[in-house]
């Protein structure tokens, strides 16, 4: 029997991948295929553009990117190794436009205007929260460049940092004061069952947090 966890007609590409390797290759246990798939569409990523895959992981969502829309991409990481992600990236035979980086993303070894595009899934909270980081950012992205973020949604007043969330009004504050322009956003993954009080790792919410998924857009 095919196993269908990963279809939807919503994502066709998403859906061709075997849920298996999704699921192995996804840190928080979202379905970051769609997500990835989402921002794919909603960046208007084009074949050779540069993609900046930030807190990538397993680079699953890097691998997906060259493959399904023939970007290049460099699948950027902190905590996992990049040897490591060099391997996945060869077995799944997109090593000519892949390119792992080990790199914290508050020190990034690239130059000014680089990218054309910068995705951050479910990693943004790690890194992100300082109210200069999108200013920092920014710099990386050429005029008229876009940043996909999506990630777990927070409280005001709650302990955010130890819930692994941000309240989704601090980043539309940051990305206004770095100059961005908040241009698309989607429900795909809101689930209205999850208040945000409990941390995204709650055997009980695992795959089912309420997540926001936005598109920054850098003025040309
Ligand atoms: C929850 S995982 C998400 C990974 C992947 N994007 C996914 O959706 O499966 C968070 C990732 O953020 C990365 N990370 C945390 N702090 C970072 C930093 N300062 N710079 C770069 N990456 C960082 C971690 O290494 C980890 O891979």
């Amino acid at each position: 029997m095919k196993d269908e966890r990963l279809v939807c007609d919503r994502f066709p590409r998403s859906s061709k991948y075997h849920p298996d390797w999704a699921i192995a290759a996804a840190s928080s246990g979202a379905n970051a295929l769609w997500l990835t798939e989402w921002l794919a569409e909603a960046l208007d990523l084009r074949p050779q553009m540069r993609v900046l895959d930030l807190g990538c992981g397993l680079a699953m969502s890097s691998i997906f990117l060259r493959r399904e829309y023939g970007v290049q991409v460099w699948a950027t990481d902190l905590w996992f190794d990049a040897a490591n992600n060099l391997q996945r990236i060869r077995d799944a035979g997109v090593d000519d436009g892949v390119y792992p980086i080990h790199a914290d993303a508050r020190s990034l070894p690239f130059a000014p205007q680089f990218f054309d595009a910068v995705v951050s899934i479910d990693s943004f909270v790690y890194y992100g929260t300082d109210d200069l980081y999108l200013n920092y950012l920014a710099r990386f992205l050429k005029p008229g460049g876009v940043l996909g973020v999506t990630d777990h949604v927070g409280n005001d007043g709650a302990n955010n940092a130890q819930l692994h969330r941000i309240p989704k009004h601090f980043l539309f504050e940051d990305a206004k004061e770095a100059g961005f322009v908040v241009d698309g956003e989607s429900d795909v993954l809101a689930h209205a069952a999850d208040d945000h009080t409990k941390v995204v790792f709650d055997p009980t919410l695992r795959g089912k947090t309420d997540q926001f998924v936005v598109r920054l857009r850098k003025p040309k």
